[in-house]
């Protein structure tokens, strides 16, 4: 009878109340469900849910035991679906409860289809493409069993000596919060129960890339109104956007580790934002606040990670084996272990693991299908960016005879990236295969010359000048291999390794004949020496499994560049950091400085005239954020500006003309910046606040308009109220955050 009545209710309430949404609906029973559940389980069964281990830690029979005992919540790094399935059907068929076990993998710019690595994809600046690229890996990860992926990382990075740069989307938070949207709403696709999505997980919170000196896993020392404006914003946006789960940072900030912090994770996650996710902790990182001297011992370290806020905690094992003792002892309450519960019940219930926990053998039909790699070779080609064109020797004729030198030119597994485990390097489509194949039609000469990027034998430079003397051109593929970037690889010198630099300036000193340089590389390297002996400069952050046709698609102009920097390139790792949402200082360098070799000896010490830059190497970076070169010539006209008063509630729109008045049609990223003036706290000079890549084919002109609001103006002051001042604004629109027309409004409150 009660069923027949319940059934009759949800009848009602549907044909009732037609807004009352389905998902509402669906939330209302996966609480119940959560609930109920919750009830049955033993405080031991609890805590097995907050337990994440790496099998390949735990070899030992006892570890299944501990799946049949229901003290495991989640496994890392397995995708072999067979044991995935074995491990799964324990967990479903023989523990008491049967709660399924969730499955993880890093899977951050491509399962086996390998993708440019987020900093690469950054710089095509089409999140479109972003979502897209994520919602293949999600379709590929899914096939093995995988269910939840740590990314997308959204770390503000404006040290490109810290490794894990290329995992970010870069040094601007408007574009990473973008971006990482695009990327959850690609992993988790339009239901995280269909079997194909897989919960993502915005990492790592929070302020991780602003380790000190660029050194991994270091402390970081960033005040509240930055954590609020820079850091914090692309998290927020992403959690509006729906992601299921956010992992703690390794790093301290101001004292606090970010897996023990409190106010990180209860007054601003949960209380803030209102974040209804689930929250896991990074590697170890609870464990780690003994290293980092905040926990004396691992049931110290357990109560501190469970009072914070941690709900699961990765591989550490001091939860499963203190938090019981720490409730008995009435410093952790239960409560806080049922509320964790809660949130990772609730996350199986949503990706449908409860009614689907076990996954078909993979057909890996979809493995590196086709169409999969034509999206990987569309977002490597949108990803490049070319920062150099003299006398517009690109694009080249496929007629030439090329000289392809270096060791990037054919380095299947470098070319991926970091952070690949599963993608496999013989699926790589290096630009020497390219050339084997879809482009044999083109006459070369390959010398590698190099084994690797920090090879210093120069024993076969003679070949390689043999060879380009007897070519038209030459095609350099210098670079990094992919393990000097990533996690815990950072350098304290970015210069181009090995004796690179020294091949590039030997072939075009000995031959004079016309060099294209082609970057392979997880962050922007400072190559400010080897430009003078590069005509022309295309950058490709590690573009992935189809680098070599898309870079050979772009030198042969059937495509045209299109991308922009995401991040500064400093001339020398000394400027670091060098950012260009920076503040403007008391004392603003002049736009020219002298050079180090104008102060006239014995120059005595003056205060006068002294600004902010450095006596050898100036205030200005290599190449500014937002840039990149076309083929074609973008000229921008007629800023207009709708009032240059502004109200609260008013919204102002500016709008530009952008006309192709080249010969070849391409894309182009018209970028709107706004700096405030003066306010409460020193401002950014400029910030950037919205984008729109267009197509223009020659000729062509078109609108480009944005609108401002309030929110636009905004931003935390020094209390952490929120909000925009009265004063005046300066508006940018323009190719990058460098150059672009300028306007002006006042703003009245
Ligand atoms: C690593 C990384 C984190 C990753 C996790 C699992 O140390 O910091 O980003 O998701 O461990 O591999």
């Amino acid at each position: 009878m009660r069923k027949n009545l319940s059934l009759l209710v949800l009848f009602i309430a549907l044909i009732e109340f037609p807004t009352w949404s389905a998902t509402a609906f669906e939330d209302e029973k996966t609480e119940r469900k959560v609930e109920q559940l919750l009830q049955k389980m033993t405080l031991e069964e609890k805590l097995g849910q907050m337990n994440q281990l790496n099998p390949h830690r735990v070899i030992s029979k006892d570890f299944v035991e501990r799946i049949r005992r229901g003290e495991v919540g989640s496994l890392l790094n397995i995708v072999d679906t067979e044991s995935i399935n074995k491990l799964q059907k324990v967990a479903v068929e023989e523990s008491r409860l049967g709660i399924p076990l969730l499955i993880a993998r890093d899977v951050i710019h491509g399962f086996k289809t390998i993708f440019p690595i987020p900093l690469g994809q950054a710089a095509s600046f089409k999140p479109e493409l972003i979502k897209t690229a994520a919602r293949v890996a999600a379709t590929e990860a899914t096939e093995t069993g995988i269910r939840w992926t740590f990314a997308p990382m959204l770390d503000i990075a404006r040290d490109a000596r810290w490794g894990r740069i290329a995992e970010s989307f870069g040094e601007d938070p408007y574009l990473v919060g973008v971006l990482g949207k695009a990327m959850v709403k690609g992993f988790q696709g339009d239901n995280l129960a269909n079997t194909n999505s897989v919960a993502a997980c915005v990492k790592h919170f929070i302020g991780y890339g602003a380790a000190e000196g660029g050194r991994d896993y270091n402390s970081t020392y960033i005040p509240t109104h930055l954590l609020k404006n820079v850091y914090l914003p692309p998290f927020h946006e992403s959690i509006q956007a729906g992601a299921a789960t956010l992992m703690t940072a390794f790093n301290d900030n101001d004292g606090i580790p970010c897996s023990g912090n409190s106010y990180l994770l209860k007054d601003v996650l949960r209380k803030e934002w209102n974040f209804k996710g689930m929250i896991v902790s990074d590697w170890t990182s609870v464990s780690e606040m003994i290293p980092h001297g905040f926990a004396a011992n691992e049931k110290e370290a357990a109560r501190i990670a469970a009072n914070a806020g941690v709900e699961m905690e990765m591989v550490s094992e001091t939860y499963i084996t203190h938090l019981k003792e720490l409730i008995m002892e009435g410093v952790v309450k239960e409560e806080v272990v049922d509320e964790a519960v809660r949130n990772i019940l609730r996350l199986k219930f949503r990706l449908g693991l409860f009614k689907n926990p076990y996954t078909d053998l993979p057909s890996k039909t979809c493995f590196y299908a086709s169409s999969h790699l034509e999206i990987a070779r569309e977002i490597a080609a949108e990803s490049a960016i070319l920062l150099k064109n003299s006398n517009e020797i690109l694009p080249l004729s496929r007629k030439l005879e090329i000289a392809v030198i270096g060791p990037m030119a054919h380095a299947p597994h470098d070319q991926m990236g970091t952070w690949v485990f599963d993608g496999e390097q013989e699926h790589t489509v290096t630009p020497l295969d390219a050339l084997k194949g879809e482009f044999s039609d083109v006459s070369f000469r390959f010398e590698p010359t190099l084994i690797c990027s920090r090879d210093t034998n120069k024993i076969n430079f003679q070949k390689a000048i043999k060879a380009v003397s007897k070519s038209d051109v030459a095609v350099l593929f210098l670079g990094e291999e992919s393990i000097l970037s990533g996690e815990a690889h950072a350098l304290s010198n970015i210069n181009l390794m090995g004796v690179q630099s020294e091949l590039l300036k030997t072939i075009k000193e000995k031959t004079g004949k016309p060099v294209v340089l082609v970057i392979m590389a997880g962050r922007p390297l400072t190559i400010e020496r080897d430009l003078p002996y590069a005509d022309a400069v295309l950058y490709n952050f590690h573009p992935g499994t189809m680098g070599g046709p898309a870079i050979w698609d772009l030198l042969f102009g059937k495509t045209n560049p299109s991308g922009n920097l995401p991040v500064t390139f400093v001339k020398e790792t000394g400027q670091i950091p060098m950012y260009y949402n920076h503040t403007n200082t008391g004392r603003p360098a002049p736009d020219k400085v002298g050079s180090i070799n104008e102060i006239p000896l014995g120059q005595k010490q003056s205060s006068l005239g002294n600004t902010s830059f450095y006596l050898d190497s100036g205030n200005q970076p290599l190449f500014p954020f937002g840039f990149g070169l076309s083929y074609t010539d973008f000229e921008y006209s007629e800023l207009e500006i709708s009032d240059d008063r502004m109200k609260a509630g008013d919204t102002i729109r500016v709008s530009i003309k952008v006309k192709n008045k080249g010969r070849m049609s391409g894309a182009e990223t018209v970028q709107l910046y706004i700096g405030d003036k003066t306010a409460s706290i020193t401002r950014p000079v400029k910030e950037l606040k919205g984008f729109k890549k267009i197509y223009l084919n020659p000729g062509e002109k078109t609108n480009v308009s944005f609108a401002i609001t309030l929110k636009e103006l905004s931003f935390y002051r020094h209390d952490s109220t929120w909000g925009a001042e009265p004063g005046i604004f300066n508006v940018w629109i323009g190719p990058d955050s460098e150059q672009g027309l300028r306007k002006q409004f006042s703003l009245y409150l």
